[in-house]
């Protein structure tokens, strides 16, 4: 039986008695027809009524029913609309004409109402599938589209030029990043927190033969270790209280493309000894389950620890370590590279220029400050620092030191000629400066800073004395 909604269906027949007839026994059942006389009248009332299907008379004056057919099966969007042939037993040739040019079905006068009926609740099933498969397909094609932008948008982000400096320290990194592009060896990234070790890692993945394949991350440091545990390698339902379903390891997303273990100095010792098999024997095992199972992951590993340290310390298993550092990549920390500093400066104002929509610029005195400043937090530090300043920067949308955090401006604070005074107060104020950071810097050494001050220890000593620095 048809819906509350009574479905169109289009009636094409020249003859008004079987017409009526046929209008009738279609209402009763719940039908809304429409009938037209002729095929160009059809095709046009397809253009408006947008009919659920057409009954077709295969003989009708001028444009016969085959070519209706074809017109109906030829329309981008009329083409799910099932068409039922309607024909004489003696019309054998026009079925098979009509059913080549595409009709889905027919039926011979004379027919018993209920058979025609069925067919047509046949034919709208068949519609309502076709209208799913064609529902599929469009969507299946938006979600290629939009899978390629976004593969795209990321090969964006994390393309080379998206990797700025041009200090030497960096570029000996930019080399090693080429040589682990071309190679699937496994590669241990080195450096202080916020030095872009993550940035790297992505670029190395999204730049190389797997970047069509997943990139996954874990942070080692970051789960209790049963949870680590689980993540990394899945485990079957039942493995564990709470293990209600089975569930996938990091690993296993990761097949065919690459892992980012980061902080791997951080592992619990038990872990170590898993990740140890799966980088010798390329074989995971999901917790609770028997068998072992093959995947073809390569792994980057980051750390900001030292991991000799850790090994000394029994913290880190040797083995191990001898497996992930078979392809170290140092990233130096940002002080060791202060060129960088107005290239990464100008980076993030381009960066966030537009999401904060302002046009900020950073010159002169603020620029330099920047430079000046070590940055123990390295890149993150300073990008921060730069949206901070951003954020604060007036209708000029010029930064100025007074936008800069304490620590960066108190970095400017060095000797500064003081107006009045002889030459040789003034180079004994500088002098004065210069002992009392060096001293600090080394933590009160004084064998250190007088390295540091290019004098021996002996003059550090008498000048500390002159400046009664004891
Ligand atoms: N050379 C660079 N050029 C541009 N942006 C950089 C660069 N290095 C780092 N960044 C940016 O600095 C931020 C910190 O980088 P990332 O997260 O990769 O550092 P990390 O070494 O993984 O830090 P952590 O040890 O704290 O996890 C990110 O926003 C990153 O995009
Ligand atoms: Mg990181």
């Amino acid at each position: 039986m048809p819906g509350k909604e009574a479905p169109q269906l289009l009636l094409v027949e020249d003859n008004a008695l079987e017409a009526d007839f046929l209008k009738q026994e279609l209402a009763e059942q719940g039908y809304a027809v429409t009938w037209v006389e002729d095929g160009e009248s059809a095709l046009a009332a397809l253009q408006e009524n947008h009919p659920a299907l057409v009954l077709l008379d295969i003989r009708l004056p001028r444009m016969d029913g085959i070519e209706v057919v074809r017109r109906i099966k030829a329309g981008r969007q009329s083409r799910f609309i099932p068409v039922i042939m309607v024909t004489a037993l003696t019309e054998v040739e026009e079925r098979v004409r009509g059913l080549d040019a595409g009709a889905d079905d027919y039926i011979t006068k004379p027919f018993q109402s209920f058979e025609l009926l069925a067919r047509i609740r046949s034919m709208l099933r068949l519609r309502r599938t076709y209208e799913e498969l064609a529902s599929t397909e469009a969507k299946l094609k938006k979600t290629r589209e939009e899978n390629r932008w976004l593969r795209q948008e990321i090969q964006g982000k994390y393309a080379f030029e998206q990797i700025v400096g041009r200090s030497p320290a960096i570029r000996d990194t930019f080399y090693l990043m080429e040589k682990a592009i071309e190679s699937p060896v496994t590669v241990l990234i080195l450096g202080e927190t916020g030095t872009g070790k993550e940035l790297v890692a992505r670029s190395i993945h999204y730049n190389g033969a797997r970047k069509g394949k997943p990139f996954v991350v874990q942070n080692c440091g970051a789960l209790p270790e049963s949870l680590l545990e689980s993540e990394l390698f899945g485990h079957k339902k039942g493995a564990f209280t709470g293990a209600v379903a089975d569930k996938k390891g990091l690993f296993e997303v990761a097949h065919g493309g690459t892992i980012f273990l980061d902080e791997v100095g951080d592992t619990p010792p038990s872990l170590q000894v898993r990740l140890l098999r799966v980088l010798q024997e390329g074989e995971i095992r999901r917790l609770g389950e028997v068998h072992p199972q093959r995947v073809d992951v390569r792994v980057i590993a980051a750390t900001n620890r030292d991991l000799q340290e850790e090994i000394k310390a029994g913290k880190f298993r040797e083995d191990l370590y001898y497996r992930i550092q078979t392809f170290p990549i140092p990233l130096p920390p940002l002080r060791q590279r202060t060129g960088d500093v107005p290239l990464l400066v100008d980076h993030f104002l381009k960066k966030y220029n537009p999401r904060l929509e302002k046009q900020c610029l950073c010159r002169g005195d603020a620029l330099s400050l920047l430079e000046q400043y070590p940055f123990p937090g390295n890149v993150r530090e300073l990008e921060n620092e730069i949206v901070r300043a951003m954020t604060l920067a007036g209708p000029t949308e010029e930064i100025e030191p007074r936008h800069l955090s304490e620590a960066v401006r108190k970095a400017g604070a060095g000797p500064t000629p003081a107006k009045n005074g002889c030459l040789q107060d003034q180079t004994g104020q500088l002098e004065k400066a210069m002992i009392v950071q060096a001293l600090q810097e080394n933590r009160g050494n004084r064998t250190r800073a007088a390295q540091k001050l290019g004098l021996s220890r002996r003059g550090l000593l008498n000048k500390i004395k002159r400046y009664d620095l004891e």
